[in-house]
């Protein structure tokens, strides 16, 4: 007879998994693009040793952005491989020394390697063209100089000399299978055709990637402006919001709205209210010649010292801003 109150051991152990099937939780490695913003926003950084696809228009930085995901990464140990469809290597150079970034010199101590992947004349009239060559001279050269990322930049201009779809596909699914086994981090730059409707490749690369990246460029009322936009990151969150960016003298910025803090640390000696009471707050937040602002507080609430501020400064004056959000019913 079953005891009221007590479970079969056999059925405990099934019931009770959460004592025996949990475990802390893992998070996914990433390598960082030390790109300024955008970690915060990818919160660590690409999947490491797994692909990323960067889509976007002409002219959005897609090429930018993989060129100083390598060019970063090397700075920081990780040798990388630059495989471009579309640019001859010297002009990619002179592009990245206007951003001050000497990639020769990456070059020469073997921490960065441009693959000119650019379809010669011949091959296009044969038609004879197969992404396998390209990724056993890869493989070669990062068994060689120990490479931990890789770039292929461009990749629809090659896919545009496969008629078939069902052709594209296989290519796709044999770079695919390649990226997984090479253990590198990858970026697939692609440039979404300008002409509507769907490519055959669109969705193999969209389930390929294990993470997704949108480039964006706009423009509302006469004024342009960059956006990126994280569409999926598989094992991981993300900033799920458009976040702006320019190109700025030495390279990508990125603005993580929703994730920046305030990181100013303030110059100069402390200067504590007369008032008694608000002196551990004030330490606290405040120091020297400064101006401090007291958000979302409405004007009878604000800090009723202000100006009583002593002894009278004699260096620059310390400043006290308050602001408040207008309630419309009451002037
Ligand atoms: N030194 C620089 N200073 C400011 N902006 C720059 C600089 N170098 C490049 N840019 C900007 O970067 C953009 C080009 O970036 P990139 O070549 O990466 O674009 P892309 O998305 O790869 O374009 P495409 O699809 O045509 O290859 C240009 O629009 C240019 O405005
Ligand atoms: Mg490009």
């Amino acid at each position: 007879m079953k005891r009221k109150g007590t479970t079969p051991p056999a059925r405990a152990a099934r019931e009770t998994p959460a004592s025996t099937a949990t475990a802390p939780a893992a998070r996914l490695e990433k390598a960082p693009t030390h790109i300024q913003g955008l970690d915060d926003i990818l919160e660590g950084g690409l999947p490491r040793d797994r692909t990323t696809v960067v889509n976007g228009a002409s002219g959005s930085g897609k090429t930018l952005l993989g060129l100083e995901f390598l060019y970063r990464g090397a700075l920081h140990g990780e040798p990388g491989i630059f495989i471009g469809f579309e640019e001859p290597p010297e002009q990619i150079r002179q592009n990245a020394a206007t951003l001050g970034w000497d990639l020769p010199a990456l070059e020469k101590q073997n921490r960065l390697f441009i693959l000119d992947a650019r379809l010669k004349p011949e091959t296009l009239r044969s038609g004879n063209f197969s992404l396998k060559g390209l990724l056993a001279i890869a493989a070669g050269k990062s068994r060689a100089m120990g490479a931990r990322r890789i770039v292929i930049d461009a990749l629809e201009v090659a896919l545009r000399l496969f008629d078939a779809p069902r052709q594209i596909r296989n290519e796709l699914h044999a770079l695919n299978n390649w990226l997984r086994d090479s253990g590198l981090t990858a970026i697939l730059t692609i440039r979404p055709p300008s002409r509507s409707g769907a490519s055959p490749s669109a969705d193999f690369f969209e389930s390929m990637a294990d993470c997704l990246l949108v480039l964006d460029t706009r423009v509302t009322e006469q004024i342009s402006t960059r956006r990126l936009r994280v569409i999926k990151y598989r094992g991981s969150g993300f900033g799920r919001n458009e976040y702006p960016y320019v190109i700025s003298p030495t390279g990508l910025r990125m603005v993580p709205i929703s994730t920046v803090r305030l990181r100013h640390k303030p110059l100069g000696e402390k200067s504590p209210p007369a008032t008694p009471g608000w002196t551990k707050s004030w330490t606290a937040a405040t120091a020297g010649p400064h101006a401090s602002c007291w958000p979302g507080c409405p004007a009878r609430a604000r800090p009723r010292w202000r100006p009583r501020l002593s002894p009278p400064p004699a260096r620059p004056a310390s400043g006290c801003f308050t602001s408040a959000s207008r309630n419309p019913k009451r002037p």
